[in-house]
């Protein structure tokens, strides 16, 4: 137990590694409190999860009780067995296991001292009165199940901080962006229909934070991929950050994650949504200033554990051989992109931008839509005045841009089911005509056309493309 001290967990990585068997019982919320008083004595973490019987606990007391390679459940965040000895003795001397389970209420210590005394392996079962005692008991009254993990004799926890409550102040800021960061995906789940993890940090809800800041609609990505190793599904996608002046106030926080935007590009690699490691192309690649802007997810199963080379403190992965060479591309994809963010600085931020006739832009928190001076449209209508007539026109039609009834659009197509009328065929048709017109194209073939039309909005993507074009040269 001593030599697995010195495992080099920092308070923030052993902290997860509890939060982490929460979620594996079910937690729907997890507490994490440390006592801010000028002598700090305890930090504990509760959950509402599934809780444990005495027999329970005294076998998540044991190491390695679950072996590693015995194949976990896929929700599964457990790795060897040890999580809750190795990451509460990197941090202090005695723990306390207070768990409700099936009606009943049980609490079992384990301290190093009086292990060193005893030189035998014991774990002492608390009586009530010493139950009532343990720091947090309490949270457990309104619960008819959870667990209380209280950590005491915080020597290392608190060791080389500032002494007294910031010692512990300082802990605590480090854990809320480390847990805001490491469970972003449980805090603000993607799948709308599943309720959030309530993680609270000494009363107040940790803020995920998203280090692809998704609600941006200035981020570019790619489609989630999916790549197969053996039996097992990987799935990757690559984000593209904006330049730093189209990122704003709580989201600017996000965006360099207290490294900069340098030192956070990289891989994020998750499992079970879980962030084990971040930042750094895994010796694929290194950090450049071109690719900075670059940010690739990668999903990993918790049935690949071992040829990950996954660490007993789960924040390191190893890539293996079978998919380096699908990550290399992705840092090639993804470093292309960024280096098009910086090229293209200060000017409107859609890499694609020939494709989009209306951009978003977030600023404070709001959204509007700009037009694209970029789209055939506007470019060739444009295209032969003087550049004084050509401000004008561009400023209108950006004033123009603000007055779109957003509230009355999404009243009728929202609560009267109505549809926009471009999404009819003939309409379409009408338009693509035009928009071949307006550039000059009329006697370029279908197969050219075709081509123009894909990179163009409202065409991109559209399936029946073929019988638009078909009409088009039709009606030239
Ligand atoms: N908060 C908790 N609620 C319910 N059971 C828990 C909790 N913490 C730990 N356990 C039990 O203790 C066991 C050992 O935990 P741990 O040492 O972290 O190893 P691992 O998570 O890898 O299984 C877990 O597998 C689980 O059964
Ligand atoms: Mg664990």
């Amino acid at each position: 137990m001593e030599s697995m001290r010195a495992l080099g967990y920092t308070t923030e990585v052993a902290v997860a590694d509890i939060v982490d068997n929460s979620l594996d019982a079910g937690a729907q919320l997890v507490h994490v409190r440390g006592d801010v008083s000028d002598s700090p004595r305890w930090l504990w973490i509760f959950d509402d999860g599934s809780g444990m019987t005495l027999d329970e606990m005294v076998g998540a007391l044991k190491l390695a009780a679950v072996s590693s390679i015995d194949e976990r459940r896929g929700s599964d965040l457990g790795r060897f067995g040890l999580g809750l000895k190795t990451a509460t003795f990197s941090q202090c001397r005695r723990l306390t296991l207070v768990s409700r389970k099936e009606g009943e209420t049980q609490g079992v210590c384990f301290d190093l001292d009086e292990l060193l005394e005893e030189s035998d392996w014991s774990v002492r079962r608390l009586t009530p009165l010493e139950l009532e005692a343990v720091p947090g008991f309490e949270q457990l009254d309104r619960f008819t199940s959870g667990t209380l993990v209280c950590w005491e004799k915080l020597d290392r926890l608190l060791e080389s901080r500032p002494p007294g409550a910031s010692g512990m102040g300082e802990a605590l800021s480090s854990l809320r962006t480390h847990l805001g960061m490491t469970f972003h995906r449980w805090i603000e789940p993607e799948n709308r229909n599943s309720r959030g993890l309530r993680l609270l940090l000494n009363g107040h809800q940790v803020r995920a934070i998203d280090p692809f800041i998704r609600h941006n609609r200035a981020v570019d990505s790619t489609a989630p991929e999916t790549i197969r190793v053996g039996g097992d599904a990987i799935v990757v996608q690559a984000f593209t950050l904006p330049d730093s002046s189209k990122i704003t106030g709580d989201d600017a926080e996000r965006e360099d994650l207290g490294e900069g935007m340098f030192g956070a590009q990289g891989f994020y690699f998750y499992r079970n949504r879980r962030l084990i490691s971040h930042g750094g192309w895994a010796n694929l690649g290194s950090r450049r200033d071109l690719t900075k802007h670059s940010r690739i997810l990668v999903d990993l199963p918790n049935t690949i554990d071992d040829i990950w080379q996954l660490d007993v403190m789960k924040n390191k992965v190893v890539p293996p051989a079978a998919v380096r060479r699908q990550l290399s591309r992705f840092y090639m994809v993804g470093g292309r992109r960024s280096g098009r963010v910086i090229s293209y600085r200060g000017r409107r931020e859609s890499t694609d931008s020939v494709k989009y006739v209306w951009v978003p832009v977030t600023e404070r928190g709001a959204f509007r839509y700009e037009p694209n001076p970029d789209h055939p449209i506007l470019a060739q209508a444009v295209e032969d005045l003087d550049e004084r007539q050509r401000r004008r026109i561009l400023k209108a039609i950006q004033q123009l841009g603000l007055l779109i009834p957003y509230g009355e659009i999404r009243r009728r197509m929202s609560v009267d089911d109505e549809k926009p009328s471009r999404d009819q065929p003939e309409t379409l048709v009408e338009h693509a005509t035009d928009i071949i017109r307006l550039m000059g194209l009329q006697d370029a073939d279908a197969r050219n056309l075709q081509q123009v039309l894909s990179s163009v909005e409202p065409f991109a993507g559209r399936r029946d493309l073929d019988e638009i074009v078909a009409a088009v040269v039709k009606k030239l």
